[in-house]
């Protein structure tokens, strides 16, 4: 007979990770809670597509959170709900912190009120800041250049003391740019605002755009465009199953990059959005941004080795022609 897999309690489930990775807790049998207050997320994405419980209601929400946890069986906690636009974060950086950070504690309170002592936590690239060394490996210092990247940082720092004091044993994955869209089509990136450069491409082959800014052309790589490590949504899911199984085996509080592992120039991905789409995609050269560093590619060796994830989609095209298929139904 085979075991009933255990149910899990996902925050953001109705965002564009977390639906991913509602859908690989689902395929991988277990049942899935999401908790989501909807400021971003899709009703419409978890009731037709997911079909999974939705809890609209706020991380802040203790008296919410300690209900959900006294009326469910909830084995483990994927925590993907967030503030995550790097630049609204400097402006309103009260924002950031009270949802990102306070957010977080509270259901880290809860969590541990009610003996719920696994934890799946969407942390960033972002805490590195300026990077030393390229690939990126885990132990890189870690020094945030905004709010949101220091937001995430706090709560890498609540995680080990949660661990010390309480027994709370967490996966914390630091993501670099999540990217794509689930290969059946249904679920995809649909932010509003958009500022994810592969969104904002197809956009622009759309029609919805005019054009796609490039934001500085003269900086040390090949190109002269930025660098960045592509990740497929869908393998971002997968590593957060295996995160939670790492965990439920008794696996103790460990950190984890995941990423492409090769980077891709701002000119590269918008070549491939060309060939993908069959379109012209007009291209604006802007100055650089402030704090755009050239390169951000991580190594993602370790849970390769530790956790056994093996990326499945790393060519950029395939990334594309995903995040196409998506964009095509959903705006086409
Ligand atoms: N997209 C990326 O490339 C990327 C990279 C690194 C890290 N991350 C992190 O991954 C996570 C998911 O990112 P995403 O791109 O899917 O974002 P998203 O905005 O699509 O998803 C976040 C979801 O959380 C919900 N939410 C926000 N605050 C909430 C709260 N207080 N209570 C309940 N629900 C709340 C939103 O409605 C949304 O559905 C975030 O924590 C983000 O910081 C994303």
């Amino acid at each position: 007979m085979t075991q009933e897999k255990p149910t899990i309690l996902v925050t953001g489930g109705a965002g564009y990770i977390g639906s991913h990775a509602v859908l690989a807790l689902q395929q991988a049998g277990y049942s899935v809670v999401i908790l989501d207050n909807l400021v971003y997320g899709h009703r419409d994405l978890v009731e037709m597509v997911l079909k999974a419980e939705l809890i609209v209601g706020d991380t802040n929400d203790r008296a919410l959170l300690d209900q959900i946890f006294a009326s469910r069986a909830i084995a483990a906690v994927m925590h993907f709900s967030a503030y995550a636009y790097v630049g609204e974060s400097v402006q309103d950086p009260a924002k950031y912190y009270r949802n990102n950070v306070v957010g977080t504690l509270t259901l880290l309170e809860a969590m541990v009120a009610a003996s719920v002592k696994r934890f799946v936590f969407s942390s960033t690239c972002a805490t590195y800041g300026e990077p030393q060394t390229i690939p990126i490996p885990e132990d890189h210092p870690q020094s945030p250049v905004n709010p949101y990247g220091a937001s995430k940082l706090m709560v890498e720092q609540m995680l080990r003391d949660f661990d010390h004091a309480y027994g709370l044993k967490s996966v914390y994955f630091r993501y670099f740019n999540a990217a794509g869209a689930s290969p059946n089509g249904l679920l995809g990136e649909d932010h509003n605002p958009e500022t994810h450069l592969i969104p904002l491409v197809l956009q622009t082959a759309l029609g919805a755009r005019e054009a796609i800014s490039v934001f500085g052309t003269d900086y040390p790589t090949p190109d002269g465009t930025c660098i960045r490590d592509y990740i497929h949504v869908s393998d971002l899911a997968d590593a957060h199953v295996l995160g939670l199984e790492y965990l439920l085996k008794g696996g103790n509080t460990d950190v984890f990059n995941l990423g492409n592992g090769n980077g891709f120039s701002v000119r590269e991905v918008i070549e491939a959005a060309c060939e993908v789409t069959g379109r012209e995609i007009a291209v604006v050269e802007c100055d650089r941004r402030p704090g755009d560093p050239p390169m951000l590619v991580g190594s993602s060796e370790k849970a390769r080795r530790v956790l056994g994830w093996q990326p499945q989609y790393t060519d950029m095209k395939e990334i594309i022609t995903h995040a196409w298929q998506w964009h095509q139904g959903r705006h086409g």
